[in-house]
Parts: structure tokens; C-alpha cells; sequence
């Protein structure tokens, strides 16, 4: 059995906004806590993006200093809160394509993960031509390989309008193109939306994750983007991550609310009495 945790959302600040630099932090602190408790330890960390919250190169080295303790291997993918040429310079060792976007693939155990790159701007995703080519390549080298893909944006909408995309956007239009029929794929696995949901894309199952930083409220209610309502649309719920269970051919994948819980029961009678 192999275990994978994904954190994501983290929008790590410094101290030139005091309040989010404090709370993000602190907040991530919490989940790494809770991931670093987990039984077995998880093979590895995938941090699907938005790690920082403005892109600089300071925030990314506030980032390093709070994971620089880590004792689990680190995958990073980027979000929308990203800047891609400030993330590599922070982190050379994370492998780019031949056009520099930070997508790569790699094994845990018999499984393959490939993060992407759907970083295109300041809020919506984004998958070009030579993103899509370069996966299409990818998947290409292993397709009896198990495979779980890995990226920030969700290609399903939540319900949740004013975070969605449409479904015709035409990075999801490419992106289904190329993974529609591909039987390796085991799972996707995406963050930016800070809730968890799942759905079905081009066939495959998509596991959205809780965000480490605030989470989005769940509200489906009509809203009308140009008159504030003053609904709740953040809040402070605790931070949380997914563990990824892999176990013989069969993904599974929890969503972990983090934190100090109180036990309710202990095992303390034999399931089994010979
Ligand atoms: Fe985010």
C-alpha cells in the first residue's frame, strides 16, 4: 500500500500583509502537522499550486522556511497565484518541460504521477498547444503505466458560480482531448476552488482538495456579479489535505480535515475473540 498526501492552496505571504502572513502560515503549519502524523508516513507531499500568494520571490522563500523541516519528498505543480519564473528560480531542482512550464512526470512505487502546468494568468486555468502536446507525449512513453494526473485548475465546475469556469473553456476542450480513452489514467487530482469536491471529466474521476489557507463557502444559491450581497464567501474553516490511498491497481482518496481532534472511541476490545 502506498500513501500520497496533497496539500494545495497554501498562499503563503510575508510580512507586507501582516494579517494572511500570520494565518496562511499558521494554517499550513496545522495541516503539515496532521500530514506528518499520518500512519503509515505518506511517500510523498504533491503541492498543487498556489503555494504563495503574490508570486514574489520573498513569499516563495517564506515557503521554503516552513517546509524546510520536511521529511517527505515535495512535488510542486503551480497555480493561478503562481509565477512560474520566480518559482523556478526559488526552486531549480523542479523539473520544467522543454518550454519551460513546470510540468513533469515521476513514479511512487508502480504509480505514475504527472503534474501540469495550467497556470495562464492571474485566476483561470489554462492549457496551451504545447502544454497538451507535451502531455499527450507523456502519456504516450507508459500507457499501461497506472497513472494519476495532477494540476491546479478542476476541469469540472463546482456549482459554486463565481468561482466556475465554463465547461467550453477551450484549455478544458484541449485538456479532454487528450486524456479522453486514456485507460491509464487512475485519477485526477486538483485544488484552486479551497473545498472539496469530486466529478467526472472526459471519463475520469476528478478529486477537487480543501485548500491549507480559508476555504470557500458552499453556496449555490443565484448571485449577481455585479451587486454585492454580502453572502459569506470565504471562511475560516480548518485547514485540511487529501491522503491518497494506492493499493493493489485501486486508488482512493480521503479528504482530512486538520487539526487536534479528540478521540471518540478507542480500540480497546479484540475485534476478533479466538
Ligand atoms: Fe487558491
Amino acid at each position: 500500500m502506498l500513501t500520497i498526501a496533497q496539500i494545495t492552496d497554501l498562499h503563503i505571504t510575508n510580512g507586507s500583509r501582516p494579517k494572511e502572513h500570520v494565518r496562511n502560515a499558521a494554517r499550513l503549519r496545522i495541516a503539515l502537522k496532521s500530514v506528518y502524523a499520518m500512519k503509515p508516513k505518506p511517500a510523498a507531499i504533491l503541492v498543487t499550486g498556489d503555494l504563495i500568494d503574490t508570486g514574489t520571490l520573498e513569499e516563495y522563500e517564506e515557503l521554503k522556511q516552513i517546509l524546510s523541516d520536511c521529511e517527505i519528498p515535495l512535488y510542486y505543480g503551480l497555480g493561478n497565484h503562481d509565477d512560474r519564473e520566480n518559482f523556478r528560480k526559488a526552486f531549480p531542482g523542479t523539473p520544467v518541460d522543454d518550454n519551460g512550464f513546470v510540468q513533469y512526470a515521476f513514479m511512487l512505487g508502480d504509480l505514475r504521477v504527472i503534474m501540469c502546468d495550467t497556470l495562464e494568468g492571474k485566476e483561470h486555468g489554462g492549457f496551451c498547444e504545447k502544454r497538451a502536446a507535451w502531455l499527450t507525449k507523456t502519456l504516450a512513453e507508459a500507457p499501461d503505466t497506472p497513472t494519476l494526473l495532477a494540476l491546479h485548475h478542476p476541469p469540472i465546475a463546482s456549482g459554486i458560480v463565481w468561482m466556475d469556469e465554463p465547461a467550453d473553456a477551450p484549455w478544458k476542450v484541449r485538456l479532454g482531448d487528450v486524456i479522453r480513452g486514456r485507460q491509464q489514467i487512475k485519477g485526477i487530482i486538483c485544488g484552486h476552488m479551497h473545498r472539496a469536491f469530486s466529478g467526472v471529466f472526459a471519463g475520469h474521476l476528478v478529486q477537487v482538495s480543501t485548500a491549507t489557507t480559508i476555504q470557500l463557502a458552499l453556496d449555490l444559491s443565484p448571485i449577481d456579479l455585479r451587486v454585492p450581497d454580502h453572502r459569506e464567501l470565504l471562511t475560516e474553516r480548518a485547514p485540511g489535505f487529501m491522503l491518497l490511498v494506492w493499493d493493489k491497481g485501486e486508488l482512493v482518496m480521503h479528504a482530512c480535515p486538520a487539526g487536534d481532534f479528540p478521540a471518540a472511541v478507542h480500540y480497546q476490545v479484540p475485534f476478533i475473540k479466538d
